[in-house]
């Protein structure tokens, strides 16, 4: 592989920007100063340096979870709020990370993050049941029958489909767990809505088995361990 693509992969750069390096005799190889950004390396074998820091090799898609705090937006870019992606500044390679469906403004738990749009595609797919769990805090009581209720779906406004069924646990009268297994829009406050009530706070605790790290505080995160990419389907 040429010394510029592999620069370019590893720091996420362009090939311009890796040729300036080797030019400025910043990039070394086997301790040796390269002399041209064309020259063939193996990434496996030689060891190469930035700055007398070595590179390592792309390590290939990344995997994050998330804290997601109240007050930031699921958005690559928004002119009014601060994104999820603030959070992450420190990290090298932001390119192509998108959030794995997402969470509203005042919404807090666990997002995942990821630049693997394959992955993220099956995870957030309607066909794929990925089941989603909700710690819902209700404004008013909780109507009798509103495990049934969840069980047998609601026809929301502006939808063809009624929701699938979702399992709803009961803590006490004003907090449930509800576990939905779709992502449409604001779908939990409108299925409380459709039962005369209002979600005061919504904080997603699990996704497809996996809970949010009781480790990780609002605004923290961190990659996904190989045991949660493996119940996660990612394949190594
Ligand atoms: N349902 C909602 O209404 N809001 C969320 O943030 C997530 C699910």
């Amino acid at each position: 592989m040429r010394l510029d693509k592999f620069l370019c992969e590893s720091q996420d750069i362009t090939r311009s920007v890796a040729g300036n390096m080797v030019k400025k005799g910043r990039v070394n190889i086997n301790g040796q100063r390269a002399k041209s950004a064309s020259i063939k390396v193996k990434p496996d074998d030689d060891i190469i340096s930035l700055d007398g820091e070595p590179v390592m090799a792309d390590a290939g898609f990344q995997y994050f979870m998330m804290h997601k705090p109240a007050g930031y937006v699921c958005a690559n870019q928004d002119s009014e709020h601060p994104i999820v992606f603030d959070l992450l500044k420190n990290e090298k390679k932001l390119k192509n990370l998108h959030t794995v469906g997402r969470l509203d403004k005042d919404t807090t738990g666990l997002l995942f993050i990821t630049d693997d749009g394959n992955w993220s595609h099956v995870m957030t797919s309607p066909k794929h049941d990925h089941p989603k769990t909700y710690r819902t805090f209700l404004a008013e009581p909780l109507i009798e029958d509103a495990e049934q209720q969840c069980h047998q779906g609601f026809m929301l406004n502006n939808e063809t489909h009624p929701t699938k069924p979702a399992v709803l646990e009961r803590i006490s009268d004003h907090e449930v767990l509800l576990t939905i297994s779709e992502g449409r829009y604001h779908q939990v406050k409108r299925m409380f809505a459709a039962m005369g009530n209002r979600v005061e706070k919504l904080h997603r605790e699990n996704i497809a088995g996996i809970p949010l790290d009781p480790k990780l505080a609002p605004g923290e995160y961190r990659t996904l361990t190989p045991s949660e990419r493996l119940a996660l389907g990612i394949t190594p």
